[in-house]
Parts: structure tokens; sequence; C-alpha cells
């Protein structure tokens, strides 16, 4: 009997979706049927986004109230394996994939089936996927491997790319900072996890519910970004609740927080931010251990 995979994903301008592609692009096969599905959010989200409408997603994100999406059309509930492609909105899965993920057909779809996450995001992923994981158990899901893809440049340069790009639709080299996003070359290379899924399906190893994607350089966290990205995250909640407080979604009230949120972000930026990284240079020898356990935690299921 044919397997089955389902693959589900929200890509808003299509980089997620590049990247699906060149990932499932060895899975085929006359034994595999692979079913794709897109989420698909009731009102689209801009792009290139407006900037008071990009910061007025913040609550709604970190919060995970997820959006209205539109109900997925003849879809099965016996998928032999399940991949679902995420990005990160705010240090959480984006506002349509938690919509889905605290759906009733997510429960039905997903419930004791063996998940893969594909994360494609700038490069702070961790809380998020840790906010994914606890979504995939509380609806019974069994999630087997992770597969994380960054921006190129590192996080100072994507804190610069990204933006520009998402403000603006401008993905080019610009002085001296790379091309927003991920490189083509490290996404084309994501067909190897589409191979090695092939082959366990064709031995039911997905059956085991065991990772499956192990020595293939799915994941790797950089131990010295884990601190920045629970301050952030903190800071997101702090900033989301008073948004929320503020007014309705998109009205004046939000827009005048946003304002003061915006300055306060830009002044961390050049103070807090420099100031951290030389901080975390500093004590990073006496706290290495405890950095390297994390990251191994962090880079569970599939490793490096
Ligand atoms: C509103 C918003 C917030 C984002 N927040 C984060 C973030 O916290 N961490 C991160 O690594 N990337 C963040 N990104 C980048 C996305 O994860 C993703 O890389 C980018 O939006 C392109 O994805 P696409 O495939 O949907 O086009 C954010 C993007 C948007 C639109």
């Amino acid at each position: 009997m044919k397997k089955k995979v389902l693959v589900i994903y929200y890509s808003q301008t299509g980089q997620l979706k590049y990247v699906i592609d060149n990932f499932i692009k060895d899975l085929y096969d006359e034994e595999i049927l692979v079913d794709i599905r897109s989420i698909k959010p009731k009102k689209k989200y801009p792009f290139p986004w407006p900037f008071y409408q990009f910061f007025d997603e913040l609550p709604e994100s970190v919060y995970l109230d997820g959006c209205k999406i539109e109900k997925i059309e003849d879809i099965d509930k016996d998928y032999d394996l399940v991949i679902i492609g995420y990005t990160v909105w705010y240090m959480s899965p984006s506002i349509p994939i938690a919509a889905f993920m605290k759906s009733e057909q997510a429960k039905k779809i997903l419930k004791n089936k063996p998940v893969v996450t594909l994360v494609a995001c700038r490069d702070m992923w961790i809380l998020a996927q840790e906010k994914m994981k606890k979504m995939l158990k509380n609806i019974g899901a069994v999630h087997i491997d992770n597969v994380v893809l960054t921006d190129r440049g590192g996080s100072v340069a994507s804190l610069v790319t990204l933006p520009r790009f998402l403000w603006t639709g401008k993905k080019n080299a610009f002085l001296f900072f790379p091309p927003a996003g991920i490189d083509e070359k490290k996404i084309e290379k994501t067909s190897r996890f589409g191979k090695r899924l092939k082959k366990a399906l064709k031995n039911n190893e997905e059956k085991r519910k065991k990772p499956l994607l192990k020595n293939l350089g799915a994941v790797s966290v950089n131990g010295k970004l884990i601190a920045t990205e629970k301050i952030a995250n903190r800071s997101f909640k702090f900033w989301g609740k008073l948004i929320k407080i503020a007014g309705k979604k998109y009205s004046i009230q939000r827009k005048i927080i946003i304002t003061i949120y915006f300055i306060f972000l830009l002044s961390l930026i050049f103070t807090v931010v420099p100031l951290n990284i030389i901080i975390r240079k500093i004590v990073y020898p006496f706290q290495k251990d405890k950095i390297k356990a994390m990251e191994k935690y962090y880079e569970l299921p599939s490793g490096r």
C-alpha cells in the first residue's frame, strides 16, 4: 500500500514554500503520495508589511491567539507522516500556523501521527519551537524530527536585512549587507531530508515514531543566542500585553503604544544589544558547559 505524507505550511513571501519544494523533491516516489496543503488566513497578511500592521501582529503572535483560517478541504486523517513547515513571528509559530494548531481539524489529522517540523526564519526560533512542541503534545501528535534553516549573514546583519525586506520588499544585497533571507544553496540541499524520509518510509521506520533525520545537520543551535532570545520573549510578552490593553487591532490607541515600543526597541538595538554581545563573549568561557548542554537540548530530536 502507498505511504501517505501530508505537508502543511504557511508561507507569506514564498520563501518557506521554496524550502518545502526542495525538502520534498526527493521524497516523491510511485509508492509515496505527498499531499501538500497551505494554511489560508481568511484575511490575507500584506506584503510588504505596512509598518504599524507589522507590529500590530505582535500580541496575537506571542499569545498564540491565531486568526480565522479557511478549513482545509478533502483532507485525510490517515497519513503515515506529517511535515509541518512554519515560520517564526515574534518568537512564536506564525499566527496562521498557531491558528491551525489550535483547530479541531489539527486534532483530527495529527493525533498519534509522527510529525516532522521544518522551520525557516531569521535566526530566533528556539522558543517558537518550544511553543510548537507544547501544541503538538496537547493534540497528541508525536514530534519525531526538527529541521531549521536560518537567514544568511548571522544575527546582526539579518536584524537589518530582514526588516528591510519585510517592510519594502527589497531582498538584494546593499552596502556591506548580504541579500535578505536564507541562502538558496542551503535551501537546495534540504533535499537530503526528503531522500532520507523516503528511505525510512519504504522500510516502515516511521512506525517506530523515533527520529529519522539524525546526523544530517538538521539543526544547529547557537548557544550565545539562547539568553538573548529568552530576554526578548519576555519583553515581547510585556509589550504584547500593553498593546492588547491599549485597544482593538489596528486602532489608533495601539499605534500610540507601538510608536513608544518602536523607540524603545531602537534604543535597545543600539545600546543593550551590542552590550549584550560583549557580555556574552566575556561570560561564555565560564558558562560553556551549561550553554553546551542547552544547545544539545534545543537541538533535539534530530540533532546536528
Ligand atoms: C511579523 C513577523 C515577525 C517575525 N519574527 C521573527 C522572529 O521572532 N524570529 C525570526 O527568526 N524570524 C522572524 N520573522 C521572519 C520569518 O520567520 C520569516 O523568515 C520571513 O517572514 C519569511 O517567511 P515566509 O516564508 O513566510 O515568507 C518574522 C517575520 C514576520 C513577518
